[in-house]
């Protein structure tokens, strides 16, 4: 069979990117509002699996087509020094080539920092680090920001993935930086326990206010236009009733569906139609895998108090459960929980519902697969 088309790996590009458009719609138009406009400045959240990394990556692609410079890093510890660092080659290379114009070097043989429109070697900027990143994020920022627009550049982009693992110094210095340099466009992505991260935070005023994208899983029309190009681009032969069906169990989650199109064309040989039987031996690898990749990482390092916590919650079904009726269920005193509660928040697993409540973070799948794992036990 050809070579698999999908992609089911966490940041990897799918085939068709579909039920996003307007989120697109309202990214450009913050960048055609300007400083001051709503979704000049994002923060996209949701689940695992839900593509938010994607999502920043279509957000690049579109302010690079008009005509901004973009740079893009994950938040994990050294956060700054890895902006300050992408800052400095862009810098560097303005300065290289004196007749560069952004709108050819887009056009042209590409300069790309993360997302490969500048290339640029490590070595060409020896030595700028020595400086405190904390210290100069700000105004490399605004000679960046500068530089670009005084060769016709639109300006800069500046995307952050996984903005909840930063280190709250880093994201504080961040947030404070960009604050003050209003024209910079911003674009954040997290999951959605950084809430609770940016209210216990002095300092975060801007992540709080940033627009939000809160991301929903696809519905079931969007999953089909996700997964039906390349079968119908390759004559492959199904029924549509059923892998509507199929389709239906995923929930729409964006991670799912592409691990259901890798299962299905992985069982494929040359000449084949995707038949029911098929259909549903593909779709329970594909579930099996994900409820692994999302969900079984993490419940590994949870102690047996932790398990129990989310049981109780599994047990109430998908959708905010009151705090005070989990605490009653496990006879325990509001101290005990509030620990537990944000413990299992800050690992991906609870997310807070609104003052008093909590939720799955995974929803009705994580519920099935929790209980579960606790009659297993
Ligand atoms: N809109 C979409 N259309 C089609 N496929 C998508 C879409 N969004 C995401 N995917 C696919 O889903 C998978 C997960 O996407 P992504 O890595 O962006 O999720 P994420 O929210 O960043 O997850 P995590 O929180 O684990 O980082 C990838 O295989 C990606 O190709
Ligand atoms: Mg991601």
């Amino acid at each position: 069979m050809l070579e698999n088309p999908f992609r089911p790996g966490f940041g990897s590009w799918p085939p068709a990117f579909v039920g996003r458009e307007r989120d697109e719609l309202l990214f450009r138009e913050g960048l055609a509002n300007g400083p001051g406009g709503r979704y000049h400045r994002s923060l996209v959240t949701g689940p695992r699996g839900v593509g938010k990394t994607v999502l920043l990556a279509s957000f690049r692609d579109i302010a690079e087509s008009e005509g901004y410079i973009t740079i893009a890093v994950d938040a994990n510890d050294g956060m700054i020094r890895r902006i300050c660092r992408d800052l400095r080659l862009v810098e560097v290379a303005l300065a290289d080539n004196p007749t560069w114009k952004i709108s050819e070097v887009r056009a042209g043989a590409s300069i790309g920092v993360a997302s490969g429109h500048i290339e640029l070697t490590r070595p060409a900027v020896d030595g700028v680090l020595d400086d405190d990143p904390m210290v100069v994020l700000k105004p490399l920022l605004e000679r960046v920001e500068a530089a670009i627009v005084g060769r016709g550049g639109a300006g800069l982009l500046l995307t952050v993935d996984e903005l909840h693992a930063a280190k709250t110094s880093e994201l504080e210095r961040l947030g404070n930086d960009l604050q003050h340099l209003q024209s910079v466009v911003f674009a954040g992505a997290a999951l959605p326990t950084i809430d609770d991260q940016i209210f216990n935070s002095a300092g975060a005023t801007f992540f709080s206010r940033l627009a939000r994208f809160a991301l929903e899983p696809l519905s079931i029309a969007e999953s089909l236009s996700a997964l039906r190009p390349p079968f119908d681009e390759h004559n492959i032969g199904y029924n549509d009733l059923e892998l509507t069906k199929t389709v239906d169990q995923t929930q729409g989650y964006p991670y799912l569906v592409q691990l259901l199109g890798y299962e299905i064309w992985h069982r494929l040989e040359p000449g084949d139609a995707i038949t029911e039987s098929l259909l549903s031996a593909a779709y329970e690898a594909a579930h099996e895998q994900s409820i692994f990749d999302v969900l079984q990482p993490t419940w590994r390092q949870l102690s047996p108090s932790s398990k129990r916590v989310l049981g109780v919650i599994a047990a109430n079904g998908p959708g905010p459960m009151a705090t005070a009726d989990v605490r009653e269920k496990l006879d325990k005193s509001s101290s005990w929980f509030s620990v537990y509660r944000s413990r299992l928040i800050n690992a991906g697993m609870l997310q807070a519902a609104g003052r008093g409540f909590v939720e799955l973070a995974g929803g009705e799948r994580a519920a099935e697969w929790i209980l579960n794992q606790l009659i297993d036990q």
